[in-house]
């Protein structure tokens, strides 16, 4: 019999703070509107001084290693493009945060808002090699762009932390996978910018090409027809994007377009913003948390980072998985965000690169148990 392998546990983490998209659009003299329907969006998250990538990955595992405990995890990944040095990841913070075992390995990853898939693909292959390991795969971001640029309203702030394994208790994945990897300056952001740099219009049409060459891989590795896959999850730099991709690729396989299909995919996103590596799997976490029964069906999971890689995968839910929903706390996280107001957010926003030049002791204000402290001698702190 051929192991079952994937998602063991799912978890979501976001920041303390939040913008409401509706207060952006009246400092901006734009229609509310454009940002509710036209992007799909309601609110970001944003972090507060306190808080980064490791913070909210660390929140995000949290709940994980109280269900599951430690044994068995020999990795960790963490995928992020917000990274917090150059030379040492993440991950490593993280791992000490979490009180994971020196006999578990922590490594970073990194291809824009992909490399939390490529992360997962990773713990596949391990866990096939070493059927009794778990691996811990943590996606994280900040998406943060210049204040007053029209990318600004698709910031936002979140962590996924999945443990991934033999004999899923939430998804068990499929091995057919499509790719699509193409160079194209869409969005990136140089070392010295602690700002994304964006060509909007490229964007979206590079993750919609990418989009139908990854399917297009997917179909002729062995994936499903279309009419085959219950759920559609993409990865939402703003929600209306998984609905352009959608009616793409219907177009594309000549099929109908059926919204049904993607949009219990979207209830987070809309108030988290984009995430980068963790917006497809907080996706996932909204399909999951839905009302819908979603008991053996076959979910599509479309990743994209800019840059650019597609990949299209799917899996299905395991019977029982609604034993292990984690409902009540992400929308308790997402509700007790604490408002800022549209000044409370610039000044943050501006204050937000302090590098590593000047010591510096940042006090506690954010709700989470994890905070970072400061900068001495040019090096990080954290603690819980
Ligand atoms: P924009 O130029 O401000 O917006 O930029 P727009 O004028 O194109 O309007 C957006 C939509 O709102 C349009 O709908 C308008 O019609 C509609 P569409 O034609 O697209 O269907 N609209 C309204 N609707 C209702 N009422 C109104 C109204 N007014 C207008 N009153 C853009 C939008 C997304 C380009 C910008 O925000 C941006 O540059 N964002 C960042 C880039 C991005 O998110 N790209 C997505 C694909 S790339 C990706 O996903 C990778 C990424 O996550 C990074 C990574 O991989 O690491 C970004």
């Amino acid at each position: 019999m051929s192991l079952r392998l994937g998602i063991h546990d799912l978890s979501l983490a976001t920041t303390s703070f939040v913008v409401q998209l509706d207060d952006l659009a009246a400092y901006a003299g734009v229609d509310p509107d454009k940002y509710r329907l036209g992007l799909g969006q309601e609110q970001m998250s944003v972090p507060g001084a306190d808080e980064d990538i490791v913070t909210m990955a660390a929140r995000a595992a949290a709940p994980i290693l109280e269900r599951h405990g430690v044994d068995g995890i020999r990795t960790l990944y963490v995928a992020t493009e917000s990274g917090v040095d150059q030379s040492k990841s993440a991950a490593v913070f993280v791992h000490s945060l979490l009180g994971l075992p020196s006999s578990c390995r922590a490594v970073e990853l990194k291809q824009a808002c992909y490399s939390g898939t490529a992360a997962l693909q990773a713990a596949l292959g391990q866990i096939a090699r070493s059927p009794e390991d778990r691996v811990l795969v943590i996606s994280a971001d900040i998406a943060r762009y210049a204040l007053d640029s029209a990318a600004e309203v698709t910031q936002g702030a979140a962590a996924v932390a999945m443990l991934v394994s033999a004999d899923p208790a939430l998804v068990e994945l499929e091995s057919a996978t499509g790719i699509y990897t193409a160079e194209v300056d869409d969005f990136w952001r140089p070392n010295d910018s602690s700002t994304a740099l964006v060509d909007g219009k490229l964007s979206v049409d590079a993750y919609i090409d990418a989009y139908l060459g990854a399917w297009d891989d997917y179909r002729a590795h062995g994936g499903v027809p279309i009419e085959q896959i219950d759920r559609f999850c993409h990865h939402q730099p703003f929600t209306r994007m998984a609905a352009k991709a959608q009616r793409a690729l219907a177009e594309h396989v000549g099929a109908e377009i059926d919204e049904a299909r993607h949009l219990g995919s979207t209830r987070y996103n809309r108030r988290i913003g984009n995430s980068y590596t963790a917006s497809l799997y907080a996706g996932l976490a909204s399909l999951l948390d839905g009302d819908d029964d979603l008991t053996g069906a076959r979910i599509g999971l479309y990743s994209y980072g800019s840059g650019s890689i597609g990949e299209f995968l799917a899996g299905r839910v395991v019977p029982g998985y609604r034993d292990h929903g984690r409902a009540a706390a992400t929308l308790a996280a997402l509700d007790t965000r604490t408002t800022l107001s549209i000044e409370q957010y610039r000044a943050l926003h501006a204050g937000a690169a302090i590098g590593s030049v000047q010591d510096v002791t940042i006090a506690p204000v954010s709700s989470g148990p994890f905070h970072f402290t400061g900068v001495t001698g040019r090096a990080r702190h954290y603690r819980r």
